[in-house]
């Protein structure tokens, strides 16, 4: 890419190369699986009437994914240490909320946009640089709530609940589930969906009644709209029992092989874990240094190799210095790492940090 040059650019080759990978079209991996539920969930109650985009490019303007969303110019998202910027101008999307604008300026009024977005994050293995989401969004024109005895935000809220507590039913069945009001720029009200799973709660998605702003600014006036955004990865890893975010880009066949077009209740069978090994690593930081460049840098050298970068130790001393001690888990999802491979990736890894970070080590 010509851009590749440009000062603002942050996108390491690791994620540019994810690019186009669009798990989520695939009918037989767990992320395409369950985007063909949830179209089908749609489908079958709004007889059709929801538009599906899939393809939607995930470079996109600066504008689509935060302006035209009314995200606030001093807000953290827009930082380039949790956005992956392309050029000044242009960002891998961070959320599929990117299309809401355009989509409605086209005249659309149910649509469904299901994509890769990015973010720059910490390891863990829930956490990857890469995921997918599905947006939804419906417009309705007044009409639709004057009968109702509501007014526009109350009777858009009212049905953005039902819907999505269906959809949380027809792919969980009977679980436990609880509205968090929270805040979104886009949104007004703004909630979030959680679900009792495994003695926890677990947010599954982010949802609202539909800024007036965004509504008026592409020819939807006289209307109120909601909107929600989910995170696919979340999800499959419940609905199908899968212990870590890395496995969705495993081409292994003994994680390939397990999944079906159409199948949801399929749980994953581990083919054998092998063991994780840790390696520590203590620097001092200086004033720059954030915990997702740190991680960057490690993903950069061990790729999906590297399950977890923890911080376990954090102090300064008398004379202002911090220090930093990180815990790395390395651990393959397919095979058992030898030592000497770990040693040489640790030792990578110190080398890389210690002149990308201006870190001392310790
Ligand atoms: N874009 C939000 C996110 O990524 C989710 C969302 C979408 C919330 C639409 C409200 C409405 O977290």
């Amino acid at each position: 890419m010509e851009r590749e040059n440009d000062p603002a650019n942050n996108v390491p080759d690791a994620i540019f190369s994810k690019l186009g990978m669009q798990l989520h079209r695939r009918d037989n991996h767990p992320i395409g699986i369950l985007k063909n539920a949830i179209y089908e969930y749609f489908d079958s109650n709004y007889s059709g009437k929801f538009v599906k985009f899939d393809d939607l490019s995930p470079i996109v303007s600066v504008k689509a994914n935060f302006d035209d969303v009314l995200v606030p110019a001093d807000h953290v998202s827009r930082s380039n240490n949790d956005t992956y910027y392309v050029d000044a101008q242009t960002v891998l999307r961070c959320h599929t909320s990117a299309h809401q604008a355009e989509l409605l300026k086209t005249g659309h009024s149910h649509f469904l946009v299901t994509g890769d977005v990015y973010r720059r994050d910490s390891i863990d293995s829930t956490h990857y640089p890469v995921f997918h989401q599905m947006e939804g969004v419906r417009v309705f024109c007044s009409d639709e709530w004057v009968d109702s005895g509501l007014d526009g935000t109350s009777y858009a809220a009212m049905d953005l609940k039902k819907s999505l507590e269906g959809l949380a039913k027809k792919l969980f069945g009977d679980v436990e589930m609880r509205w968090i009001d929270t805040y979104f720029p886009f949104t007004n009200p703004s909630f979030e969906l959680e679900i009792y799973f495994q003695e926890k709660w677990m947010e599954v998605l982010g949802c609202g009644v539909t800024e007036q702003e965004i509504l008026e600014r592409n020819g939807k006036i006289h209307s109120v709209a909601w909107a929600f955004g989910l995170g696919l990865e979340r999800l499959a890893m419940v609905l199908f029992d899968i212990p870590d975010i890395r496995l969705f880009w495993s081409t292994d066949q003994r994680f390939t092989s397990q999944f079906s077009e159409g199948k949801l209740g399929i749980k994953f069978k581990p083919f054998s874990k092998y063991p994780p090994c840790y390696k520590d690593m203590s620097f001092w930081i200086s004033d720059s240094f954030t915990e997702n460049n740190l991680c960057e840098v490690v993903r950069g050298i061990a790729g999906d190799l590297v399950e977890e970068v923890r911080l376990i130790d954090n102090f300064t001393n008398k004379k202002g210095m911090t220090s930093h001690c990180y815990r790395i888990a390395y651990r393959s999802m397919e095979r058992s790492l030898t030592d000497e491979e770990i040693n040489q990736l640790q030792g990578d890894v110190r080398e890389a940090v210690q002149s990308k970070l201006k870190v001392i080590l310790r």
